[in-house]
């Protein structure tokens, strides 16, 4: 079994963007700037939000962060949105999510400006994605096909199972591993809360992507041997004996998937800290596109 490190890896795509931002500067050239609003201050959304802010920093980027109240109002949203989409300083943003209740998440991400939305949520960016035209491809599904690259794991042919038809993650992962690219020309079944007889279809699985948001759902008898497992969940689970008082589990019961696998992702460490190297890497070939 190989373990697909997301640390390691997103470390080394960090790396990457850093000497290309010192080649940027030496050359005169505009810092790539990314900015970030929040809205209220649910605790999981301000902890990877900081992570972002964190990874800036790292790699020499600018960045700003911008921290609504809970209570913020729709057209207050927009009216910052308004700000970033024309401020020539700003290179890409994102709206993190999910937003409070009282406001329309829809309406919000269809305001960001296409050209500035390296999480690639607005329509027409998710229009591209899915007719394979250049674009931001958003961040979770990005960081995936990058480790499976990375990996050399092969996809061409395969059976890909897909967990999930969330349009953060299982819907673009079955788009992007159908299409015709690097990684990808495989077959997709993409499963959902209605689908039926799972069971048989996750045996059938070469490659399966869990994205379901249930925590250790998919156990060993669901799976044949040898098969690579992408596990995109991420739930806190309370847990006493733990310093923070909880502790992180996947949608894949790792220590039993793991002996059937040939390559598996690690919760945490690794599809999570591979979504914030793809956000940066959107944001330098957002501030790329500009010059
Ligand atoms: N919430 C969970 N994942 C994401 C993401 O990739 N981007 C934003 N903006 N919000 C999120």
């Amino acid at each position: 079994m190989i373990l697909l490190d997301g640390k390691k890896t997103s470390a080394d795509i960090k790396e990457e963007i850093a000497l290309e931002v010192r080649d940027l500067k030496s050359k005169g050239a505009d810092t790539p700037h990314l900015a970030a609003i929040i809205v209220g201050d649910d605790g999981a959304s301000i902890t990877y939000v900081n992570a972002k802010v964190k990874a800036c920093e790292l790699v020499g980027f600018e960045s700003t962060l911008i921290r609504l109240p809970d209570d913020t109002n729709e057209e207050d949203l927009l009216n910052e949105i308004a700000i970033l989409n024309i401020d020539k300083d700003i290179d890409g943003f994102i709206v993190q999510l999910p937003l409070p209740k009282h406001i329309d998440e829809q309406k919000i991400l269809m305001a960001i400006n296409p050209d500035k939305d390296v999480d690639g949520f607005h329509p027409t960016n998710v229009g591209k994605m899915a007719l394979n035209l250049p674009t931001f491809i958003s961040a979770t599904p990005f960081g995936i096909l990058e480790l499976l690259e990375r990996y050399k794991v092969e996809t061409s042919g395969k059976h890909v199972v897909v967990l999930g038809r969330s349009h953060i993650v299982g819907s673009p992962m079955s788009i992007l591993l159908s299409q015709k690219r690097k990684v990808g020309n495989a077959t997709v079944t993409m499963c959902h809360s209605r689908t039926k007889n799972l069971k048989e279809i996750t045996l059938q699985a070469d490659i399966i992507i869990a994205a379901i948001g249930i925590p250790e759902f998919l156990k060993a008898d669901m799976i044949k041997d040898h098969v690579t497992v992408i596990d995109v969940g991420i739930t806190r689970l309370e847990d006493a004996t733990k310093k923070s008082g909880f502790r992180l589990v996947g949608d894949v019961a790792f220590d039993e998937v793991s002996k059937k696998s040939d390559f598996i992702t690690p919760v945490p460490g690794g599809v999570g800290p591979m979504t914030i190297a793809m956000l940066l890497k959107n944001t330098l070939l957002a501030c790329q596109r500009k010059s």
